[in-house]
This record gives structure tokens, sequence and C-alpha cells, in this order.
């Protein structure tokens, strides 16, 4: 294989590491730093990227370089936390400064000819430094805190930095990861969505032989894409079900059952359910009730279709790499819990199931060039996030059919504004942006006639990961068009308003 591995010492940044080498076509694996030698040499790596952490060399239990990596004599370049590990760990001394250098800083080469020759700007976020570098070991630039900005050992093929490459905004710190990968560490270039479906579906052949697997598709592109690499990889033996909740945004459920059957020619079995959802959500108001309710009604339908299907063996899930990354990464602040979303809509863990998980070494934007490479709709491909518990958490108050109706033309409306002005959609900025139906009436007047009728919420946001979003400044004649066409077309809804709360203190959804 041709790999690199990853280790983490409890940084923030680890999983934006782990993009920099996969951009570069190069296949990499994030560990915690502790793993056990054989997972993290089974990818038989050509060399180790160490990322920074929030610990002290010196302090107690703080994390080391086990000494198996050092002993493969492969390339190390140590980030931040990851270089001082590594000076400490052959007898270079590190110590707490004075002053914390902490954002933007400038560095400056100390020998040129090297790749830190393309860097001037860094991103610095650390307390302790390197004062007396291990033998063997050269600075190669300074920073005004650090006299040690960066170190190689260019022999062994060992470096350090004290900045953070892997972050934007140290401006070509991408370069020198790529640098280190292709040049240093001498790895191939040949990770790209096609290798990544040959050996998937090799992959997928070999696991579920020639036995049944069944898929619930949500429509969402890890479920689509994840169904669709099985598909190719095992044709007919293949069955996806889709449930039709009633809670779907307008067209949703028709475009799923066209981009499987038509786009694919996949069998695909649609439940509608929606009368059972909505008799099970009548009377509740209370978030958490409704996406409890919604998650279990969805495992007792998906279980009585499972049954009727006479069980298959396999079940496919689209579980992408960081829902793996997040449940082995070392002690990081544990945050709490502030909505059960990632257990809603999915299925529970001990179904009696063998997973069959495509996409489990995939960011979301690998999984994107997967489904356009393997031919899924760019529709299917870019569609936004939709949260599992569907419109019900976008309807405040109680869930009944009329209501979710009314939601469903407001946000129709406001998804052809966005979609026909390029603010969504494949490279649009808007990330997410959808409508919300309040439990609130307000007094209005249309042509000559009062009203009184609910009102709804636009709710559109940028972000890169959704954990933290910002409101999206929408041109305000394009805001002036949604609300016009709304309050004009969809009836019950007489006022329009827009949500200006960034998460934190928000969060995206409104329950
Ligand atoms: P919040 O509301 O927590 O949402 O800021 C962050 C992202 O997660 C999506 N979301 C969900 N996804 N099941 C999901 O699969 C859920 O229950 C759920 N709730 C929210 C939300 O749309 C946003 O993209």
């Amino acid at each position: 294989m041709n790999s690199i591995a990853i280790l983490d010492f409890g940084s923030q940044y680890a999983q934006i590491i782990a993009r920099r080498p996969r951009e570069a076509q190069v296949y990499c694996e994030l560990f915690p730093w502790d793993a056990p030698r054989e997972n993290i040499l089974s990818i038989r790596p050509k060399g180790f990227i160490l990322s920074g952490g929030p610990k002290s060399v010196y302090e107690t239990n703080a994390p080391f370089i086990q000494p198996f990596i050092l002993d493969t004599g492969l390339p190390i370049l140590g980030i931040c936390y990851g270089m001082q590990a590594l000076a400490h760990a052959l007898g270079g001394q590190v110590d707490a400064s004075a002053q914390r250098e902490y954002g933007p800083a400038e560095i400056q080469p100390l020998m040129p000819g090297t790749m830190l020759d393309a860097i001037s700007k860094v991103w610095m976020s650390h307390g302790d430094r390197i004062t007396r570098l291990p033998e063997g070991f050269t600075a190669l630039a300074r920073s005004g805190n650090s006299p040690c900005a960066a170190m190689g050992d260019m022999k062994r093929k060992y470096f350090g930095v004290q900045f953070h490459p892997e972050v934007h905004h140290t401006p070509n710190g991408s370069l020198l990861l790529r640098h280190f990968v292709i040049d240093i560490c001498g790895a191939k270039a040949d990770w790209t969505p096609a290798s990544i479906i040959d050996d998937a579906v090799a992959r997928i052949r070999n696991q579920v032989g020639d036995q049944r697997v069944l898929a619930a598709v949500s429509g969402g592109v890890d479920s689509s894409v994840a169904a669709a690499l099985v598909h190719k990889a095992v044709g007919d033996q293949l069955v996806c079900m889709f449930v039709d909740t009633g809670l779907l945004r307008a067209n949703e459920a028709e475009q799923v059952a066209s981009a499987f059957r038509r786009g694919l020619g996949m069998e695909l079995i649609a439940v509608q359910a929606g009368g059972e959802f909505f008799s099970a959500l009548k009377g509740v108001t209370e978030p958490e009730q409704k996406r409890r309710i919604v998650g279990e009604k969805f495992i007792h339908i998906f279980e009585a279709q499972a049954k009727q299907l006479g069980r298959p063996k396999f079940l496919v899930q689209g579980t992408i790499y960081p829902d793996v990354v997040e449940s082995s990464a070392p002690e990081r602040d544990k945050t709490e819990k502030i909505k059960t979303h990632h257990n809603v809509g999915g299925l529970p863990q001990d179904m009696p199931f063998e997973l069959v998980e495509p996409l489990r070494y995939l960011f979301k934007d690998e999984v994107r060039l997967v489904g356009e490479a393997l031919g899924l709709s760019e529709e299917l491909v870019w569609r936004q996030p939709f949260p599992g518990p569907g419109l019900t958490v976008r309807c405040l108050g109680e869930v009944t059919r009329e209501r979710v109706e009314r939601l469903r033309a407001a946000d129709k409306i406001l998804l052809e504004e966005l979609s026909g002005a390029g603010y969504l959609g494949k490279g649009a900025q808007t990330s997410q942006a959808f409508m919300v139906l309040l439990p609130v009436r307000s007094v209005g007047v249309m042509g000559d006639q009062r009203t009184y009728q609910e009102a709804a919420a636009i709710r559109a946001v940028t972000t890169e990961d959704f954990m933290t979003a910002d409101w999206a400044r929408l041109p305000h004649d394009l805001l002036a068009r949604v609300s016009n066409r709304i309050v004009n077309e969809v009836n019950g809804i007489n006022r329009v308003v827009y949500d200006l709360t960034s998460k934190p203190p928000g969060t995206i959804e409104w329950e």
C-alpha cells in the first residue's frame, strides 16, 4: 500500500491534517498516538505525521512517540506538539516559553533551498518551544518567539514545524505537507476516485460473496453513495429500502426513487409510512420527544420490512470517516450532548446484520467525488444535509400533515430562489438553507382583509464543518423575493423573518 500514518496527539486539527495527503492523492489514516503497532503498520505507511496536542511533553501522562515508530526508519514530520515530542524523544530540550505564541506569526527560513522558502506567514498555537535541538538536527526557520520554528535531520528524514501547516491560515502550508508526503516519503499519488471505487468493489465482493444485502437509503449523500458502490459490486444481490416518512422536503421522495430506479437501475422498495408517523406525532411538541418518536417508528418499519425480505445477512451503512475518527480519538473535551442527533433516524448498533461500510475511510467531499464518479446525479451528490427526524424538527409546535405541507411549500420557494440565484448547490457559499415554521400567529393585512396566520423563519448558514456556523449574508433583494413569494403563495403564512443567529450560541436547526 501507498500510505501515510498520522498519529493524533489530541489535536483539534487532526482531521484537517488527514485531508492534506489525501488532497495530494495519497491515502492516509489517523491513529490515536498510542494505537497498537500492528494497527498502525497494517496500512504499510511510507512515513508518519505527528499531530499537535494540548499537553506539555514533561507533563505526567503526556503522549509520546512509541519506540517502534522510530525503529521503522521511515520519515517523520512532527507538527507543534508532534515536533516537541520528536525533539524530546531524540534527546533535545523543550521548555515552557515566557510568552505563548497564538495566532498569526511570521517565520524566516534559516537555510535556503528548503520548502520553507515558500512559507512566511504561519499559524502558531503553542506555549512550549524547543530550546536545544537533538543531535543531527538543524534549525530551518525561526519566528519572533521561537528560535527554532522548524527543524530537520536530513539524513534520517526527520522534520518538525512549530506552526500548523495544515490550516488555511498558513498560506502554502499544504505544499509543505505535500512535499513531505510525495518527495520525502516517496508516496505515489495514486489515490483517486477510480482507485477508491475499484478497491471498495473488491472488498465488498470479498465480504458478501453471493449473499443478499439490504440498504436503507434516505436520499442523503452518504447512504446513496454507499448503496451505489454496493450495487456496482454485487448488482441485484442488493435491495434498497426507502421509507417515505411524509416528513421529507418537497419532491424528495420522487427524486430518490427516480435516481435509484431510473438513474442507476437498482431495485428500490419505497415504503409509504406518512400516516403512521403523523399518528405517532399527534399532540407532541417537545423536541426530544419528537426525535425519539420518529427514530423508534423508523426502526419499527425497517425491521418489519427486513423480515418480509427474509432478513438478508448484510446491511449497508453510510458511516463516514469523521464518525469513525470521532469515536476512537484520544481524550478531547467531551462535548455535552445537546441534541440526540446521530442516533436518530439511524439504526441501532445491535441489529442482527453484518455491516457493509464502504465509506468508512472517506471524508464527506471524497464521498461526493466517488458519487460523481459512480454517475449519481449532481442533485443527489450535492444535496444539503437533512436531519434524520426530517421536517418534524423544522415544524415547531405540533407536527400535523397540514402544517408540514405549509412548511414544505415555503421551503420549496426558498430553495427555488436560492438555487436560481446560485446561492445553493455545488460550490455555492451557503451550506444549508431551509424554512422553519413557527407556532406563532401574528396579524397582517392582505388586500383589505385582516389576516391572523403563522410566521415562518428563513435559516441559511455558511459553515465548513457544521460544528460552527454563521448566518449567510444573503442579498436583501433575494430575501425580499423569498418573503414576498411565501406570503403570497403559501396559505397560512403571513409573516417571514430571517434568523441572524450564528452557531454557537444558536444551533443550525431550531430543535
Ligand atoms: P445543529 O442543529 O446541531 O445541526 O446545529 C448540525 C447539523 O446536523 C444536522 N442535524 C441532524 N442530522 N440527524 C442527523 O442526521 C439529526 O437528528 C440531526 N439534527 C441536526 C443539521 O441539519 C446540521 O446540518
